[in-house]
């Protein structure tokens, strides 16, 4: 039953993405994601970091959405998939990004399996 209404929330959130941002997104997308300029992340740049973790539910997906609203330029991003390419899904930035000042980005299993991220996001 649990299952069930994970599954509905994971459908409907995504049904009820904004079609609207299409001019914002990075267009990244993959097991991992990397964008802008990483070379140099001091510590004191690091304006986010999390660590989204969800187990596996038999026969279903599981998803995630990290949010990070501030007021300092984001120069670099990452998302780091803890798992093995074949069993770790995907992430997606969904919405702002690299010269903006907040990112979404979603995060989705493969069937069967969990997901789990480390999302750190630097800005200066
Ligand atoms: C990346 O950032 C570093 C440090 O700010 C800078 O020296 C370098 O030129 C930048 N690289 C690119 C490709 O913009
Ligand atoms: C990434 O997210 C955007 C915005 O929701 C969507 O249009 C795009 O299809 C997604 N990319 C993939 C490969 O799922």
């Amino acid at each position: 039953m649990i299952a069930v209404l994970v599954f509905l929330f994971g459908v409907a959130f995504i049904s009820s993405a904004p079609t609207d941002v299409q001019q914002e997104l990075g267009n990244t997308y993959g097991p991992s994601i990397t964008e802008g300029n990483c070379t140099v992340t001091p510590d004191q740049d690091l304006l986010f970091s999390d660590h989204i973790h969800k187990t596996r539910i038999p026969f279903f997906t599981r998803s995630a959405t990290t949010t990070y609203y501030g007021d300092i330029p984001i120069y670099c991003i990452r998302a780091m998939n803890q798992k093995a390419e074949e069993r770790g899904g995907n992430a997606n930035i969904t919405k702002g990004g690299i010269g903006h000042t907040y990112v979404d980005i979603e995060m989705q299993s493969y069937v069967d399996h969990g997901i789990e991220f480390i999302i750190k996001i630097y800005g200066k």
